[in-house]
């Protein structure tokens, strides 16, 4: 049964599922014999990674989070990003998979891969389980994604609008009469 304030669904619980065992056959390829450390972008990645997480087979293989802030909430974000909570594992010559649930300006992403990357890792990479191209601001791309959408708010499966909805098991198209 959809949410009230749901328009119509965008991923369903089976469409997530083939869409996270595909992304995790990738990721498993690509990673095989590497020391990978995967950090998750708090809060919106939580759902993904942990469907994501438990289908990796890399042996030497590290769960770390990070969170950052970009001032201020509502469906825009403002360009101004801050870390609020840190990775803890050292990522100094490791191979990094940032995962996120959402790609949409880039500026949060781009800002966070900047950040690993300081930090020495041997590689950073994005794994974004939705993408929204047309809203690109910043240079930047994902290396796995999920699915492309289109300019449309969308919340479920770890996605918010104002710290609503996280808990829908789908992914469905937020009514525009509710953040409108
Ligand atoms: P960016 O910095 O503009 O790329 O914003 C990325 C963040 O904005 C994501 O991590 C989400 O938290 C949020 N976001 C962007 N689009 C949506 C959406 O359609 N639904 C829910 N959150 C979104
Ligand atoms: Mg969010």
């Amino acid at each position: 049964m959809l949410h009230k304030d749901i328009f119509e669904e965008l991923m369903d619980e089976a469409e997530i599922e083939r869409t996270v065992s595909e992304i995790a056959d990738r990721i498993n390829a690509d990673y095989q014999g590497k020391q990978l450390v995967v950090v998750g972008i708090l809060k919106g990645s939580i759902m993904f990674l942990a469907d994501l997480f438990r289908k990796i087979r890399i042996d030497d293989c590290q769960l770390d989070f990070i969170a950052a802030s970009s001032y201020g909430s509502g469906t825009v974000s403002s360009g101004f990003i801050r870390i609020t909570k840190d990775v803890t594992c050292n990522i100094a010559g490791k191979d990094v998979l940032v995962v996120e649930d959402i790609l949409d300006s880039g500026n949060t992403l781009s800002y966070i891969k900047g950040y690993l990357d300081g930090k020495g890792a041997a590689s950073v990479k994005v794994c974004t389980l939705f993408d929204k191209p047309s809203r690109r601001k910043m240079p930047i791309h994902a290396d796995y994604t999920g699915k492309v959408v289109e300019d449309l708010f969308i919340v479920g499966y770890g996605l918010d609008y104002n710290e609503r909805y996280r808990n829908l098991p789908y992914v469905g198209v937020l009514k525009s009469e509710i953040y409108s």
